[in-house]
């Protein structure tokens, strides 16, 4: 490893397993010292055991828990210097039977979360007049979707307008923000609330042959983490094996 993010400290929020573990241990090698913080303990500490971080409980929806991360980061680091917000749900429901509180539930996790971490981190970014704010968004809503994903695809869109505001507000002191679009990336996630044939015809659809990694991911997070990502703001990283590119379905090269 090459210690780009020796001695940075990072706050990662849902990194209790899948993308967001994959970066939290992704910045660890690269020698950063991380808090990561999940809505479930159990998880969420054997993680932090297991890569070497610090773990504090919180639900992204909640603003006291995020402020309460931040200072955790703050009395045991320090200081804070990039702050992910990759909590998200994805329940599969049709629009005419997605109720109000499941659309509202949605909402407060994958979007009003990410508003209130980077709401969080701001002040003491401001005061170093430096930092890294980096949310996980998807390919779905941003680029594409599918049945189902009503609500879902409206917050990860939310998300990448979101991302473009930030920005723009928070460049003169010296903070970007950037985002990172997964396709379908295997997780404890994805296995646990789609089918195995919605899970394989997604392989499927990938040029590149397969389903990602919660390493792919994290790999496109250490870059906008990193000093290489300095003039980079407002932006996303797709991240799907190149599954939004084909015109059809019959992507594949003909045989002769
Ligand atoms: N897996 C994919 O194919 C894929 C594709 C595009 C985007 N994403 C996004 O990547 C992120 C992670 O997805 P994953 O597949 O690793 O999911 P996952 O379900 O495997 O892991 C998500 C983690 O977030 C935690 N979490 C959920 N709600 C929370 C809350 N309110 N507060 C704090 N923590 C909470 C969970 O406990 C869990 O540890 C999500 O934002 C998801 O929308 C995933």
């Amino acid at each position: 490893m090459t210690g780009r993010l020796d001695g940075k400290t990072a706050i990662v929020i849902g990194a209790g397993q899948g993308i967001g573990a994959g970066i939290a241990e992704r910045f660890i090698e690269e020698g950063a010292n991380v808090v990561i913080g999940d809505r479930e303990s159990e998880p969420g500490e054997a993680t932090a055991e297991r890569i070497g971080a610090r773990f504090c409980q919180t639900d992204v929806a909640s603003q006291a828990d995020v402020e309460r991360i931040v200072a955790t980061a703050l009395d045991v680091h320090g200081g804070l210097d990039i702050m992910v917000q990759n909590a998200g749900i994805f329940p599969w429901t049709l629009i005419e039977d997605t109720t109000p509180q499941e659309w509202d539930t949605v909402v407060s996790v994958n979007l009003r979360g990410t508003y209130l971490a980077a709401r969080a981190a701001l002040p003491q970014m401001k005061k170093q007049r430096s930092g890294r704010m980096i949310f996980t968004s998807s390919i779905t809503g941003p680029r594409v979707s599918s049945p189902g994903h009503g609500h879902y695809a409206a917050t990860k869109a939310g998300i990448n307008g979101f991302i473009k505001s930030a920005a723009l507000e928070f460049a003169g002191f010296g903070i970007t923000v950037n985002g990172v679009e997964p396709g379908n990336i295997f997780t404890e996630g994805m296995e646990a609330h789609r089918s195995p044939a919605f899970i394989k015809s997604m392989a499927d659809a990938v040029p590149l042959g397969r389903l990602g990694t919660p390493r792919d991911v994290a790999n496109a997070f250490l870059f906008l983490a990193s000093d290489e990502a300095d003039y980079v703001t407002g932006t996303t990283i797709v991240v799907d094996g190149g599954q939004i590119l084909p015109e059809g379905p019959d992507f594949r090269l003909q045989p002769e």
